[in-house]
């Protein structure tokens, strides 16, 4: 967001707000004194680098609010790295993002500063199991979630992501759809089709997120309790229950725009901590009932390990997959933009 030069007084105002997002998320000025000669190397490395770093609205706050350039949901971040001249990406999330954006960039240098780089959906699914599913479902129409591995595309038809599944999902000519690996928002699509009158055929696969899944009702009832105002809003990769006693569903980006737009001042925000941080930093005057949960893999990325990336890259920190792999997963990632933007 900031692409030049900053000093601790400009992060400290981003950041005074925060008091989410786990262990050492509330932000003095002397602690953004300390923050800021690495935020301000990582800015320099960029220009002189040609760079610019993407990142999901999952990471830690001194990253989006002290280096990065594009920020939010995996449909937008992909979208940003179609549009972005630089000749690196740096991608600050996780590694599945990273691939989608060297899918569509293949000439330029994608790095992935991530110490864990997995994610519990992509992996859980590898390539031999699409090739057995499809042996099992011929003439099945398979969608993959944004959250799989580039091999995992490259043997399905049409990928989404929670910003666009319902929507693309009742665009595909074709009644029988196999949804993988996510099988709460494969359930949550079912209800969704059948509900608005669409005639498909869904079968899903068994994949959780581990961050998600933990939520369950309880966690709304006691906040319906507590603070009969609050909306609920929720990620669509939690469970059905949930998402039937939630006030809004929807993509990360999604939920910051819902929140940003409605009056009320109460909310239970059913997702990863780095969202309600936005929420606190961007919008201070409202409030945030309730916990969040953290994701080991989002938040295994550090100010040091981007600045590591940019100086001295490592074999493990590229992104590379051969042409054949890349041009299939291309036109999965191809048709999603012609459904999600028709
Ligand atoms: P969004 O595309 O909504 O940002 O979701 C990505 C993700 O990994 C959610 O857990
Ligand atoms: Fe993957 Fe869940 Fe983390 Fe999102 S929150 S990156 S789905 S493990």
């Amino acid at each position: 967001m900031l692409q030049t030069q900053i000093t601790a007084q400009q992060l400290y105002d981003k950041l005074k707000d925060i008091k989410l997002g786990g262990q050492g998320c509330v932000y003095s000025l002397k602690k953004c004194e300390e923050l800021v000669p690495i935020i301000n190397e990582i800015n320099d490395l960029k220009e002189e680098k040609n760079a610019v770093i993407l990142a999901h609205s999952y990471i830690s706050p001194e990253i989006i609010y002290g280096v990065s350039d594009f920020v939010g949901d995996s449909y937008k971040l992909s979208r940003d790295a179609l549009t972005t001249q630089a000749s690196t990406i740096v991608f600050v999330a996780v590694r599945f993002m990273g691939e989608t954006a060297k899918i569509l960039n293949p000439e330029k240098e994608v790095l992935i500063p991530a110490k864990l780089d997995g994610c519990s959906l992509a992996d859980s699914i590898n390539p031999a199991t699409v090739q057995e599913l499809r042996r099992q479902y011929p003439g099945y129409t398979f969608v993959c979630y944004i959250n799989t591995t580039a091999q995992v595309k490259a043997l399905c038809d049409v990928t989404v992501t929670s910003a666009n599944a319902y929507k693309v999902v009742g665009k595909i000519p074709n009644d029988k759809i196999y949804f993988l690996p996510d099988k709460f928002m494969g359930q949550n699509l079912k209800n969704y089709i059948d509900r608005h009158g669409i005639k498909k055929d869904i079968r899903y696969y068994s994949g959780t997120c581990y961050v998600h899944e933990e939520y369950d009702i309880e966690d709304i009832l006691k906040v319906r309790l507590e603070y009969p105002d609050a909306k609920i809003v929720s990620h669509p990769e939690c469970n059905t229950t949930v998402i039937d006693h939630s006030d809004f569903v929807g993509s990360t980006e999604q939920m910051l725009s819902y929140m940003r737009e409605t009056s009320t001042k109460q909310f239970l925000m059913l997702t990863e901590c780095g969202l309600s941080s936005r929420l606190q930093s961007e919008f201070p005057d409202k409030q945030l009932v309730g916990s969040c949960t953290l994701c080991k893999y989002m938040k295994s990325n550090s100010l040091q390990d981007i600045l590591r990336v940019l100086k001295n890259p490592l074999p493990k920190d590229r992104v590379v997959f051969d042409e054949q792999t890349r041009l299939r997963a291309l036109k999965t990632i191809e048709a999603m933009f012609h459904y999600a933007e028709s």
